[in-house]
């Protein structure tokens, strides 16, 4: 069940080195943001790059990097570490993106508003 300020997901629809994009309301605002599995943890942050405030994924749910070792925006290039959302290189290196509060409810991932 979903409650305004929540979105919850199969934590299976998720794998390794996979990306999911969702949408939430935040005190009356819709907030966009994203899900990572990365390195066997789950981290969840806007939708929203540390540089201008663009969504990173050009493409719909098109997070990471080639290699597939790190975040990268789309409009300007900057790399952000997948765990922790630190920007390592790109025009905002030292910013980090904005983490959203997420758990493990049995099987499935809940984020909440921050
Ligand atoms: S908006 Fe992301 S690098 Fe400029």
């Amino acid at each position: 069940m979903t409650t305004p300020g929540e979105w919850r997901c199969a934590a299976a629809s998720v794998p390794p080195g996979r990306t999911a994009t969702f949408r939430l309301e935040c005190g009356g605002r819709r907030v966009s943001g994203f899900v990572v599995n990365f390195d066997g943890g789950y981290h969840a942050y806007l939708n929203r790059c540390a540089h201008v405030g663009t969504p990173l994924d050009l493409w719909p749910n098109e997070f990471f990097t080639e290699d597939g070792r790190a975040l990268i925006c789309s409009t300007h290039g900057a790399i952000y570490e997948p765990a922790t959302g630190l920007c390592t290189a790109g025009p905002c290196v030292g910013d980090r993106l904005s983490r959203l509060p997420l758990r493990l409810d049995g099987d499935t991932l809940v984020v909440t508003c921050p």
